[in-house]
């Protein structure tokens, strides 16, 4: 992680960014979303990390409502270039990413993802499983970063997953 930083995504980069999910996952399926989640304003936090020369990661998070209320967000798509995986990158995009969760006063996050990953930075089926939600089973899993956080409910997502 040395020389790398991470910062917002601005307007310029968005081509960047389509073009490093593209690499990351070998469909252009997750880019869509991520300009889909931007376009209809669900986005709550679009990150990069990049050097002295590109973008190297993306991190997405954007909206769930829980019974209807605006309080809970959801992780990804999340990107690094294949290149320079497993070095860092992705683990200092969460971090960031929720620390910016818990400052806008998010009280869960969601993620349905690699069942190996995500556990590291505390997600956990058991807390998804709890919500019903459009996915279920150990790839989708949830964090709370309040004690005030309801403990059961609807999960609606935003229009971009449909
Ligand atoms: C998944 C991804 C975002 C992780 O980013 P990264 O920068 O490679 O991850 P980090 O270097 O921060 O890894 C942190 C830890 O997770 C481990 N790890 C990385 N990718 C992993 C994976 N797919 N499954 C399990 N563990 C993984 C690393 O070995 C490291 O372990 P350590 O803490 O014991 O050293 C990245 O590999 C990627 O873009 N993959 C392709 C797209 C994708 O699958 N996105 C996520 C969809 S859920």
């Amino acid at each position: 992680m040395k020389d790398i930083w991470i910062r917002p995504a601005r307007a310029e980069d968005a081509d960047a960014i389509i073009a490093l999910n593209d690499a990351a996952f070998g469909t252009p399926d997750e880019s869509k979303i991520v300009a889909q989640l931007l376009a209809d304003g669900d986005s709550l936090a679009s990150l990069v990390a990049h050097d002295d020369r590109e973008i190297l990661g993306h991190i997405q998070l954007f909206r769930i409502l829980i019974d209807g209320d605006d309080i809970a967000a959801g992780l990804g798509p999340m990107s690094v270039t294949p290149e320079r995986q497993k070095s860092g990158i992705g683990r200092g995009l969460i971090k960031l990413g929720m620390t910016m969760m818990e400052g806008q006063g998010r009280e869960l996050v969601f993620v349905l993802g690699h069942p190996d990953y995500y556990p590291k930075y505390g997600f956990s089926p058991g807390v998804a499983a709890r919500y019903e939600a459009p996915w279920s089973g150990p790839a989708f899993m949830g964090i709370e970063l309040s004690n005030t956080a309801p403990r059961t409910g609807a999960l609606t997502y935003p229009k971009a997953f449909n």
